[in-house]
């Protein structure tokens, strides 16, 4: 529905017609979608232009119209991503639109569970937690 929202292709026709009647209460929400992607994007600009290159994006969703890892690597192309969220039809989403990306990947695991996000072989993999910012 987020997604729909935003104006992108990774939605199914259950989910235009959900996004549809929460329309008819809150016809703002594509607003709403739209202006916390654009926040994300300064707040992922204003990151990376502080020397951070590796990013864990817990309650990602699917990494669709200016998502995390476009952004940083745009300026950073080496940066790291490793997107969370514990629905698994957005993680399959995610890991099909991911699956030609470098140094981007999505995982599924639950934010109340932060540990098992730390632990989880992707995250380390990916993720350096001993880097300092290169600024
Ligand atoms: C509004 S959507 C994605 C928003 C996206 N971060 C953005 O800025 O556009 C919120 C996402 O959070 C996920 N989510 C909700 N609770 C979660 C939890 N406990 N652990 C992981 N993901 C969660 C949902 O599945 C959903 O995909």
């Amino acid at each position: 529905m987020w997604d729909y929202y935003l104006g992108g292709a990774h939605n199914f026709a259950i989910d235009r017609q959900a996004a549809e009647q929460i329309l008819l209460l809150h016809p703002d929400m594509p607003l709403v979608a739209q202006v916390t992607r654009a926040f994300l994007r300064r707040v992922v600009e204003f990151l990376v232009g502080q020397g951070i290159d590796q990013f864990l994006d817990i309650g990602a969703g699917i990494p669709t119209v200016g998502s995390v890892h476009e952004i940083a690597q745009r300026f950073t192309p080496t940066a790291r991503v490793v997107y969370v969220d514990h629905d698994p039809v957005a993680v399959a989403h995610s890991q099909a639109i991911l699956s030609g990306a470098a140094n981007a990947m999505a995982i599924r695991a639950d934010a109340r569970r932060p540990q098992e996000i730390l632990d989880h072989p992707a995250v380390r993999n990916l993720l350096d937690w001993v880097a300092q910012p290169a600024c």
